[in-house]
């Protein structure tokens, strides 16, 4: 049952000051680097970061952008009477400058950890007793002046188990320590929030990038999980702010023995298998996940590090719109995802076909589905292969598996737009609000609830219109029997006035333009937001 409000936007002049249609600059790309955690936990030294640095460039992953050194959990001593920071004597007898050196010298960056509480994750599941009192709490600006000032550190990421053990308020937390940091460091430090689940949109403020899962794991179960998790937050990766994956969870084959040192990821007999890494790594690619290898990079099977080092898939992650990928097909079990490369509504395209399924399944999906007139020029991404041209590109995708394209061709309009693309300023994963529900009889068998009440909108701020001039729009809600009277709808900021007959008149700009919808009362459940061009 489909309630369909038609909106009619005709020409009409945009109030002076409104944000005009526009194409938006190059934005910072997501991180790649290696991290400690996954492969060695709290058992780390300098000895193994700097030989862990040394790999990515024997290996050739620095250079194909594997350019940022993580020291995870692990590093912290005592503080000193003053409260003054220092290292785990043991693991880094020589102090954590020369580390950050010797990383810089090979031409990367280098990353440090802490928590925003008191104690930190080591402390609470890994017996670090010295994590005690290691975290930011009380400690703000003395350790920001040590880490990146003194220490010369580029990154950090800032866990949450502290947080909670303090029972502190994570968005004036995480706001708190932004602030601190930006005003004590003397260079700009790029920080990784890790609060487990998307907190809320405030979140872009406080981290460049951010996770939005528990800690992965190196199994198919977990991949297929996170990846579910994130398939609809696409908005919220936005002006080179990402959404965090985790570590990636490739190259663990019976590799975890070696430089002494426990591994996160005991040895199971469920590693990924070829098929699951490249779902993995293509996943995270086009999702604009940070690409932060986990591995012992010694012992990194050939073909893991021949997927990660794909320049192919590397330009979707780095791709410098720093677009996440969206569904834009969900049939069966599996998912077409697709974002633009290089230009917004410019020729060519990233496409993966994703299959979860424990059994081969087949995805078809048209030229007009992915946005262009005619047939398209398709490239196999993992296959490194030009597969001619197609009106309808159609691929047996393996069980846990990926099809990983590139698209080129003649663009047309995008006339749909479905809700969960949208930008929900009052999204949380942690508390009621907005929220992805699977609904069968949705364009994308998904819509967003939930919405509605101060500041609780919808915005597709990605509304493209070739030339601009005047649209009809349709808002398509579910169910049909819910009052929809109240709902409200801007466009590039300004609010379009109902005409007698409840249709609304407005003109699109150029490019991009933002159409927001929101409501006093409780919402209906949105599916999409559909186009007509009038003239
Ligand atoms: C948490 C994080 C992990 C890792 C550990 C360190 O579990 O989610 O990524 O940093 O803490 O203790």
């Amino acid at each position: 049952m489909k309630n369909v409000i038609p909106v009619i936007l005709a020409a009409m002049t945009l109030a002076a000051g409104c944000r005009q249609a526009s194409e938006p600059a190059p934005v910072k790309t997501p991180l790649m680097g290696w991290s400690s955690w996954n492969a060695y936990m709290v058992n780390i030294s300098d000895e193994i970061i700097c030989h862990e640095a040394d790999l990515l460039v024997e290996k050739g992953l620095r250079d194909k952008g594997f350019a940022q050194v993580n020291i995870d959990d692990g590093f912290f001593g005592p503080r000193t009477e003053d409260g003054v920071m220092t290292c785990n004597p043991q693991r880094f007898p020589d102090g954590m400058k020369p580390v950050a050196d010797y990383i810089h010298s090979l031409g990367m960056k280098a990353g440090i950890y802490s928590d925003a509480g008191d104690n930190t994750c080591g402390s609470m599941y890994n017996k670090d007793t010295l994590g005690v009192g290691a975290g930011l709490y009380m400690h703000d600006a003395q350790d920001a002046d040590l880490y990146f000032n003194q220490w010369d550190f580029d990154f950090i990421k800032i866990d949450y188990c502290g947080g909670r053990h303090a029972g502190l308020d994570e968005q004036d937390r995480y706001m708190e320590i932004r602030r601190v940091i930006d005003s004590v460091s003397t260079k700009p430090v790029s920080i990784n929030i890790c609060r487990w689940a998307y907190p809320g949109t405030w979140v872009s403020q406080a981290g460049d990038s951010w996770r939005t899962t528990g800690d992965i794991r190196p199994n198919w179960n977990s991949v297929k999980k996170i990846v579910g998790l994130n398939l609809y937050l696409s908005a919220f990766a936005r002006n080179g702010h990402y959404n965090d994956m985790d570590m990636l969870a490739l190259g663990y084959e019976d590799n975890q023995s070696g430089l002494g040192g426990e591994s996160a990821f005991v040895r199971t007999t469920d590693y990924l298998t070829p098929d699951e890494e490249d779902a993995h790594f293509g996943l995270w690619c086009i999702m604009d996940s940070p690409l932060l290898l986990g591995c012992r990079l010694e012992g990194m099977p050939e073909h893991t590090l021949e997927l990660v080092t794909n320049e192919e898939l590397i330009a979707l992650n780095q791709d410098p719109l720093g677009l996440q990928a969206h569904v834009v097909q969900h049939v069966g079990d599996t998912y077409v995802l697709v974002k633009d490369l290089l230009k917004r509504s410019g020729p060519r395209r990233g496409v993966a076909f994703y299959n979860p399924a424990d059994l081969p399944a087949k995805v078809s999906v048209s030229s007009a589905e992915l946005g262009y007139i005619g047939k398209v020029k398709v490239r196999d991404l993992l296959a490194h292969m030009d597969c001619g041209t197609a009106d309808c590109i159609s691929y047996e995708v393996p069980a846990h598996g990926v099809k990983m394209l590139s698209v080129e061709g003649r663009r047309t309009e995008q006339t749909l737009y479905e809700a969960e693309w949208a930008y929900a300023p009052k999204y949380t994963a942690i508390a009621q609000g907005p929220a992805f529900v699977p609904d069968e009889s949705a364009s994308g068998r998904t819509v967003v609830a939930g919405l509605g009440g101060e500041g609780n909108s919808l915005v597709w701020e990605d509304v493209w219109s070739d030339k601009g001039g005047s649209y009809a729009l349709e808002l398509v809600t579910i169910p049909a029997d819910v009052e929809t009277s109240g709902v409200a709808v801007s466009v590039n900021g300004t609010a379009v006035t109902p005409s007698v007959d409840g249709r609304y008149m407005a003109e699109l700009g150029k490019g991009l333009n933002t159409v927001s919808i929101s409501c006093v009362k409780p919402m209906p459940s949105v599916d999409c937001l559909k186009l007509e061009k009038l003239k």
